[in-house]
């Protein structure tokens, strides 16, 4: 097992900010049963960190301990009366698992075409985009318990998911290696719409009844016309999460500021956009340095070139230092910052 390490490994193809941050150690993982070795030869009571696509994450400095890259490949599934059990290895790429579904027929990830990242990682912060969350049709992860040493399965109650959240990242932060993940979708095609940019690009393309393929095709020219592509341009997507306040608050802030952006929660809280805010405060598309806000949505923070991992997170501090000073909101990474 201990020559499959490699040692001082540069991890800038492996994440996409493109920090170019140096790791003591580095595995890929092909088969989910490597793990069992590192954990019998104490990899796991030292320091180690999982990556999947690399797109979530932000390295400040070295990393001096184990990078542990999920890279187990296989799609299968089986149909069981008007449901698909689809179930996907970890180091599958999200987007080629979207499109194995599109393909198939299979409906229910459409919403989440072109997310990057991998399937591993998709339950960890619940992924979302368009209307739809992983949480809906998450049905069950396999994960190797980093403690114990052994497999475990975790149902979708298991998994305390909210809004970009789950288990994955709080209580159980850093302790479960996910190897797979089972999504529960369906043979009867329910198109989701409700995202008022779909509808527009669907009209626009003339498309009065959409299949499952044409939200999937919509919603990815939406985000390559909204979003930088990782691999020309360096960024992790939404840096931030976003804030969710109560309503009160709202109120006195919506009447300062009357085109604030928000969507309805629930009877008690809202949800802001978090790009408006930022580009309320001037940060759309402006340069800090080696960093720059993305010029289509104020939410992305690229790394245009050489910029380091610590400037993007000084960067980043500056942007929730000015949000806090205008509108009294601490914004949150959604980023992990390592
Ligand atoms: N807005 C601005 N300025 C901006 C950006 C946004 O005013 O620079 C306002 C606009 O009114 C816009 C609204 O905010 O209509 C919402 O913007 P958008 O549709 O781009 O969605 P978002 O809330 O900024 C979230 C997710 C994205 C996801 C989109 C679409 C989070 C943190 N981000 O962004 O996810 O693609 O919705 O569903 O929830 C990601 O997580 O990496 C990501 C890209």
């Amino acid at each position: 097992m201990t020559n499959d390490i490699q040692y001082n490994i540069s991890l800038r193809p492996y994440n996409t900010f493109a920090v170019n941050a140096y790791c003591k150690e580095f595995i890929k993982i092909d088969q989910e049963t490597q793990l069992p070795y590192l954990f019998k030869d104490l990899f796991f009571s030292r320091n180690f960190f999982v990556i999947g696509g690399g797109s979530n994450v932000l390295f400040t400095k070295d990393y001096d301990g184990l990078i542990i890259l999920m890279a187990n490949k296989g799609i299968q599934h089986f149909i069981e009366g008007n449901y698909i059990y689809v179930t996907a290895k970890a180091g599958e790429i999200w987007n080629d698992l979207v499109w194995y579904c599109i393909d198939h027929d299979f409906a229910g990830l459409e919403n989440m075409a072109l997310i990057p990242g991998t399937v591993g990682a998709s339950p960890v912060q619940n992924i979302g985009a368009y209307g739809t969350e992983l949480m809906h049709v998450f049905h069950s992860c396999q994960a190797f318990d980093t403690l114990t040493g052994e497999f475990t399965t975790f149902k979708n109650s298991d998994c305390k998911f909210t809004y970009r959240d789950s288990i994955f990242k709080s209580e159980h932060k850093g302790r479960f290696i996910i190897t797979s993940v089972t999504y529960k979708l369906g043979l009867k095609q329910k198109i989701n719409t409700t995202y008022g940019s779909i509808n527009n690009e669907l009209s626009n393309r003339k498309i009065a009844n959409p299949g499952i393929r044409d939200v999937a095709e919509v919603v990815s020219a939406i985000r390559v016309e909204k979003l930088p592509d990782p691999s020309t341009i360096g960024n992790a997507g939404s840096f931030f999460k976003n804030p969710i306040i109560d309503i009160k608050e709202f109120k006195i802030l919506q009447e300062q500021h009357s085109s604030i952006v928000y969507f309805p929660v629930n009877d008690q809280q809202v949800k802001l956009a978090a790009g408006w805010l930022i580009e309320t405060c001037g940060w759309k598309g402006k340069v800090d340095g080696n960093v720059a806000v993305w010029k289509n949505q104020a939410l992305v923070i690229t790394n245009p070139g050489s910029a380091s991992g610590l400037e993007i997170y000084t960067t980043s501090s500056k942007i929730i230092n000015d949000v806090y000073k205008k509108f009294g909101i601490v914004l949150e990474r959604e980023v992990n910052i390592l």
